[in-house]
């Protein structure tokens, strides 16, 4: 009986395993329909091919060849019998150049629900140079698309992938646990609406190396309610920064909290790293936050908290952030500020700053000293710190 049993487990572990190899497929979007020539609309190949690959359970790759692929807005909806599908791409893809089409529709590339998805390689143009005019003229806009968007999703890779010219943020990373990127190249002109490079938030275990950012807003942005985040080697500039926030917008609000970042280098920025909250009640946080190894060269502000956003002076004036910060660590930052302030910790007077610690940090100002603002503040200091009239 037991040998039988074994037999069985046997013939059923050959099955699966040949059946596995054999049925690896596949798909190529030209096969369904898609034109790489620039003008054609290809989008409903894409989903085609994703319909394929989402109703098997082979692992699947739907391969974009070289060319240049116009899409409209796709939404690569989960969730899927499938937890293996790649997306090779090894041309570019392109949004349509008309803002109307795809800018009231929040997202661009749209991946919801699904596991286990990786997309290597290619360009993905969102052509957001006509909003990005229509928004700086003061006329009426849509609000524009994200270049790649993920949410309520697993075990997803971006590996190798150039986002260029989103409306909007060109990486959003919503609701996901267990996300890798790396080799990321975003580029979109330094004065850009609202093209944050890499937006994460509600999200877990999301994990972002070697990665060269230039944009118009935040480099990497992390929003309420992302823990256990890893940042490591980003070049960040033209761009505002590496930003902790906005948080404290909504009054319930998960915190933030366990992110490293280290390794970068910020050239030209508005900020290094900041964190920044809403001057307005709320029970969001951030906690446990390490700043290591930052090159700051010519960066505005290169160490920034800031709990009194308020932009426009609507909806918050007089009011103080209920975010609390604490366990912040500074650890070999060294570098040049564009301006006097190269550190400014400006807190809430009702929820100070509690635990920041600087440690050898060395910035100077026009090859002076530097200075620091503190408000509400209380940490240490350690090693060389300059500037340093802080706590
Ligand atoms: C913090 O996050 C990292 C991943 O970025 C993880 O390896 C580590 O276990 C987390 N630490 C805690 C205390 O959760």
């Amino acid at each position: 009986m037991a040998r039988i049993v074994l037999l069985h487990a046997l013939v059923l572990f050959l099955f699966t395993f040949t059946s596995a190899i054999a049925e690896a497929v596949t798909l190529n979007v030209v096969n369904f329909g898609a034109k790489p020539d620039g003008e054609t609309d290809s989008t409903n190949a894409f989903v085609s091919a994703w319909g394929r690959a989402c109703s098997s359970t082979a692992p699947t790759t739907i391969y974009v060849p070289l060319g240049r692929f116009l899409v409209g807005k796709v939404v690569f909806k989960g969730r899927c019998n499938n937890k293996g599908i790649t997306i090779r791409i090894d041309g570019a893809m392109l949004a349509p150049s008309n803002y109307d089409v795809i800018g009231n529709g929040g997202n661009w590339l749209f991946f919801d629900d699904v596991d286990g998805v990786s997309i290597i390689g290619g360009v993905l143009d969102g052509q957001g140079t006509g909003l990005w005019a229509c928004k700086r003229s003061g006329k009426t806009c849509p609000t524009g698309a994200t270049n790649l968007g993920f949410t309520n999703s697993n075990n997803i890779v971006i590996n190798g992938v150039t986002s260029l010219n989103s409306q909007m943020f060109h990486i959003v990373i919503d609701r996901c646990n267990n996300v890798k990127l790396q080799g990321i190249k975003v580029s979109a002109a330094g004065n850009s609406p609202n093209t944050d490079g890499i937006h994460v938030q509600l999200s877990s275990t999301v994990t972002i190396l070697n990665s060269n950012i230039a944009t118009g807003d935040d480099c990497i942005s992390i929003g309420p309610g992302t823990t256990n985040l890893w940042i490591e080697n980003i070049a960040c500039g033209p761009g505002h920064g590496i930003s902790v926030g906005s948080l404290g917008k909504e009054f319930q609000e998960p915190g933030v909290q366990n992110v490293t970042v280290k390794t970068m280098t910020f050239t030209g920025t508005e900020n290094g790293v900041r964190i920044k909250s809403w001057g307005r009640p709320s029970n969001g946080f951030a906690r446990n936050i390490l700043f290591q190894h930052a090159t700051m060269v010519n960066v505005q502000n290169p160490i920034v908290i800031d709990q009194n956003y308020c932009p426009h002076e609507k909806n918050c004036p007089g009011q103080v952030s209920g975010v609390e910060v604490s366990n912040v660590i500074y650890q070999d930052i060294y570098g040049t500020s564009a301006t006097e302030i190269a550190v400014k910790i400006n807190c809430s007077p009702k929820y100070p700053c509690i635990g920041i610690s600087l440690e050898d940090v060395m910035l100077t100002y026009e090859s002076k000293q530097a200075v620091a603002s503190c408000n509400h503040a209380g940490g240490i200091t350690s090693g060389v710190v300059q500037p340093n009239n802080c706590f």
